[in-house]
């Protein structure tokens, strides 16, 4: 099972790094996989800690991927060195337990060492479950043919024109932007 999260980590010089994941849950822990180059990967083999943010305020993964908004507000970890972010409705403290090497896409196992619960979790919302698809799709758009991105952006506005609030409208609105520059553009942002 994987949970799409965002983790948080250090870099070189203390500086927060914000990054959604989808971690994959296994018996032994959970994996971070990210693909190279990745600064998640760098700090997390330098400082061997991270923090695993479970958060419904879809507005970081969107803000994140689109390059509209990066710098969330955090706060210090209470067991590791790294920060929680502040939007997590719950969290898990993890340490790096092994280092699963490949070229592409190397396997952290992470041990949990500390999890909090800091708000309740309120239901599934189907304009959230559409912003963290269509931030996937953002991630994945010098690799998608333009149809199938107009396609899957139709069919999730759906969930979006039915349920959304407001953080899920700025969340959508980021994204849409996004893909449209991309459109004129022709390239990745470097935002
Ligand atoms: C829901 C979601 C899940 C993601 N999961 C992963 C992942 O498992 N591995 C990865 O490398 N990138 C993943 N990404 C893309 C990263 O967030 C993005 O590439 C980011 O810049 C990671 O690189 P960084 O560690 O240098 O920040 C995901 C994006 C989204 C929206």
């Amino acid at each position: 099972m994987i949970r799409e999260s965002i983790v948080t980590t250090l870099g070189p010089d203390g500086t927060p790094h914000i990054a959604p994941i989808g971690v994959i849950v296994e018996a032994e822990g959970l994996v971070i996989a990210p693909f190279r180059p990745s600064a998640t990967l760098d700090n997390l083999i330098a400082r061997r800690h991270a923090v695993v943010n479970y958060t419904d305020d879809v507005r970081v993964f969107a803000g994140c991927i689109s390059g509209k908004k990066r710098d969330w507000p955090v706060r210090a970890a209470e067991r590791v060195n790294g920060v929680v972010l502040e939007a997590a409705l719950a969290h898990e403290e993890v340490e790096l337990a092994e280092l699963r090497e490949d070229a592409q896409r190397p396997r952290l196992l992470c041990r949990t060492v500390h999890a909090v619960n800091s708000a309740p979790f309120r239901g599934f919302n189907r304009a959230q479950s559409a912003v963290i698809e269509a931030a996937i799709l953002v991630s994945r758009l010098n690799m998608l043919p333009q149809e199938k991105i107009d396609t899957e952006m139709a069919y999730l506005a759906i969930g979006v024109e039915k349920t959304a609030g407001p953080r899920e409208l700025e969340a959508w609105g980021w994204l849409k932007a996004r893909i449209e520059q991309f459109r004129v553009s022709g390239k990745e942002a470097s935002a």
